[in-house]
């Protein structure tokens, strides 16, 4: 298949690409697009063919179900059999923004989409180039992120080509995403609000506007023997090709231990790289020093995170060193995907 890739300036759309991606998607085709969070896979939300065809393009598990984006808030009712209270709440606080509900899902959205599931994830982007494409296209939208299964999802454009070039329509290509994590998701069918992935949209966020909200136990700890709520938290995810190892504590501790196995592994001939923040990257001796940011921005940590994972697998690096992040606020966040692009190898100094 060819790809056709587009420029979609978010200031100066071209329209006519833009009707061409909607028919796309009403012709059962797939589209990647840019969100605020990291760039989506769509194909048409009530179409079975279309989730399927998401599924074989991601070489994703058909049991790992799809977030339905919407473009407006009222298209919530045709996706769920129920708008609760806790909903409408959170969706006049954080939507359009990076939060996805959980919820009873309609008899019409199709099972393809839902991974199987009864509950069904809706979200409503605020990326201008990702509400309109979703009103092109009808106004329903499935997306996962549009990265190979267990890759680092993309945050711009050139890894959705290396990603899905020869296997999608069309990509947009609406530059960097500002955000740089996947959106916060939380479980409203049970009786208390249940965080099921940590995101931009912070549990004290939530408890502000909801009241009490818990955080799926399983999702930051590796030894749980309990699966995550989420599926799509059960798999080896976020992850680059190199092996990857967090070591946590006191910041010269960490630097000394660092040091010490870059050296073991260079004598070894292994190909080093840290992932270090601005204020502590000089201090490494490693073939490639990534800065992911500075402490006092976690925003800006955030948003590097995948790109400086994917630079890595670029530069060929086979052993990666990370330091580590309070899990405060986003925090939580950024070391959520970091674990899973360890596989939970974390060291404490
Ligand atoms: O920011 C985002 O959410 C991005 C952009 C493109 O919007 N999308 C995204 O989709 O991250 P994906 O497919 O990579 O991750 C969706 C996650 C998976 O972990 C999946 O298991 C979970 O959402 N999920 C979807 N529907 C669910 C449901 N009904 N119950 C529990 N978890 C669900
Ligand atoms: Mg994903």
């Amino acid at each position: 298949m060819k790809t056709l890739v587009v420029k979609q300036d978010e200031a100066c759309m071209d329209l006519k690409a833009m009707e061409e991606a909607g028919r796309i998607i009403r012709d059962g085709g797939l589209v990647a697009f840019p969100t605020e969070t990291v760039y989506g896979l769509g194909g048409d939300a009530f179409n079975p063919d279309s989730s399927r065809k998401i599924y074989a393009a991601k070489g994703r598990p058909s049991d790992n179900p799809l977030i339905i984006h919407i473009y407006r808030e009222e298209d919530l009712e045709r996706c769920v059999s129920v708008v609760p209270e806790a909903a409408r709440k959170l969706a006049a606080a954080f939507w359009p923004g990076p939060l996805t509900m959980v919820l009873p899902k309609a008899k019409e959205v199709p099972k393809e989409t839902t991974g199987g599931l009864e509950t069904v994830a809706i979200r409503l982007p605020s990326h201008p180039v990702a509400r309109t494409f979703i009103e092109a296209a009808g106004g329903f939208v499935a997306a996962p992120s549009a990265n190979l299964s267990g890759k680092p999802s993309p945050t711009q454009a050139c890894y959705v080509v290396e990603d899905m070039d020869g296997r999608i329509e069309m990509i947009m290509d609406g530059g960097d995403i500002p955000i740089g994590l996947e959106s916060t998701i939380v479980d409203l069918t049970g009786e208390i609000p249940m965080i099921l992935r940590p995101g931009y949209i912070t549990k004290e966020m939530l408890e502000e506007v909801l009241g009490r909200v818990e955080t799926d136990p399983t999702i930051l700890d590796g030894t749980s023997t309990e699966a995550p709520k989420a599926p799509g938290m059960r798999y080896r995810h976020y992850a680059p090709k190199g092996d990857m190892v967090i070591v946590q504590g006191q910041r010269e501790a960490v630097v000394a231990v660092i040091n010490a196995s870059l050296q073991e592994k260079k004598a070894l001939g292994i190909r080093t790289g840290v992932l270090a923040t601005k204020e502590s990257m000089d201090e490494y001796q490693a073939d490639v020093v990534k800065c992911i940011g500075s402490r006092q921005k976690e925003e800006e940590i955030a948003a590097s995170l995948y790109r400086c994972l994917r630079e890595m697998d670029d530069e060929g690096v086979e052993q990666i060193y990370s330091e580590s992040f309070s899990s405060d606020g986003i925090g939580q966040a950024i070391m959520n995907r970091l674990l899973k692009a360890a596989g939970h190898k974390i060291i404490n100094v």
